[in-house]
């Protein structure tokens, strides 16, 4: 993922670029968790909202407490596009974010993964429209999500 501050150009490609995603953010966010758990399968293993656990992802995507994560995890990121001037103001949150999630088994490595797939989602939503420029700004937000939320991991 990129660091760096992102340009003026960057925060409105990811402004321009998120409405489409926000008009139907569980659909979106479906594609999101469906690609991260092809890439990361155990981490179904992580989401204990019944006692046994889903025997399998398909029946993680389609509870209604997953499909609340969905939603959870598409908030915080609609949150960081209206707060792009403005990211610190988010940091203190997603540290906190970052420390709950250390404590449900989440490892650090796999909000690469999360990035990874977040990006894939993007693509799937914007097809042509989704440039190299676009996935570098969107690289770049992601980012300093991340690295707020690493912080608190470490805590
Ligand atoms: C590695 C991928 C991830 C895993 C395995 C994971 C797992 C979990 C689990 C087990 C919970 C507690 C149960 C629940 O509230 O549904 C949770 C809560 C939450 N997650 Fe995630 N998560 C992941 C990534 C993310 C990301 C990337 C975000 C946001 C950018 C996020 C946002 C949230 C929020 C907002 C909550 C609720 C926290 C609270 O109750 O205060 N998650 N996550």
């Amino acid at each position: 993922m990129e660091n760096g501050a992102l340009s003026g150009a960057q925060k409105e490609r990811i402004r321009e670029t998120w409405k489409a995603v926000r008009q139907d953010q569980l659909h979106h966010g479906t594609v999101l968790f469906t690609r991260l758990f092809q890439l990361e399968p155990e981490l179904v293993l992580l989401f204990q909202y019944e006692s046994s656990g889903f025997s399998d992802v398909q029946e993680c995507l389609g509870s209604a407490e997953f499909t609340e994560h969905i939603r959870k995890v598409m908030t915080v990121i609609g949150a960081a596009v209206d707060s792009v001037d403005s990211l610190p103001s988010l940091d203190e949150y997603l540290t906190s974010l970052g420390r709950k999630h250390r404590a449900v088994g989440v490892k650090l490595e796999s909000f690469k993964t999360v990035g990874e797939s977040l990006l894939f989602a993007l693509e799937s939503a914007l097809g042509d429209a989704f440039t190299a420029e676009t996935r570098d700004a969107w690289s770049c937000l992601y980012g300093t999500v991340v690295r707020s939320m690493s912080r608190g991991w470490h805590q």
